[in-house]
């Protein structure tokens, strides 16, 4: 069955915390927090995590929760001060494939554009090659932007949209 994406709202902060958690444990290389840290966040954490400067949207297939997206609106002080910024993508294993994450980004693009985004942006890692492949074919495009994580250790790369 085809997914489907819906926008969260604060009274769906069990189902961000369980989707969340989850992305964290099966991927753990692939984002900056990590489970050890977020686990032990309190509902207030979770409540905190929705703003107005925030979109968070869930995957389903059948009802149940297969991935998670996040759009941050643009900050001064950002790599790209006129950018929303694409994070917490994850696709549950068995639904990788499924265009999940293509309604995932196209969530948060939309998102971004009705908010007057130019454009959205995301970092990385160099070792994910298959988000970095996602990302390629869903329309991001390198860019000139490197960093390294807290461990110098690992690269990101920065990749923009226009939107
Ligand atoms: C990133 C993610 C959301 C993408 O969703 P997905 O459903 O896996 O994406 P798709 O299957 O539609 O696209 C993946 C592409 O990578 C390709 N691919 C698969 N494995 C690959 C690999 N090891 N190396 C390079 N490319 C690979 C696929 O062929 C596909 O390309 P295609 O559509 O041109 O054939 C998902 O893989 C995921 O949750 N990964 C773990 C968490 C993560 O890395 N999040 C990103 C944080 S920035």
């Amino acid at each position: 069955m085809a997914a489907t994406v819906r926008r969260l709202d604060p009274d769906d902060w069990r189902m961000l915390r369980s989707v969340r958690l989850e992305a964290l444990r099966e991927s753990p290389k692939s984002f900056g927090g990590s489970h050890a840290e977020e686990v032990s966040q309190d509902e207030s954490y979770w409540r905190g995590l929705f703003s107005p400067s925030t979109a968070l949207f869930q995957a389903q297939i059948e009802g149940d929760s297969v991935g998670l997206a996040v759009g941050i609106a643009a900050r001064p002080d950002d790599v790209d001060p006129e950018a929303a910024h694409l994070g917490s993508m994850w696709v549950a294993p068995a639904s990788r494939g499924s265009r999940a994450a293509d309604l995932l980004v196209t969530a948060v693009v939309g998102w971004a554009r009705e908010t007057g985004h130019p454009r959205v942006v995301l970092w990385v890692f160099d070792d994910t090659p298959r988000a970095a492949a996602f990302y390629r074919r869903a329309g991001f495009k390198e860019t000139s932007r490197t960093r390294t994580d807290d461990t110098r250790s690992r690269t990101m790369r920065l990749l923009s949209m226009t939107v």
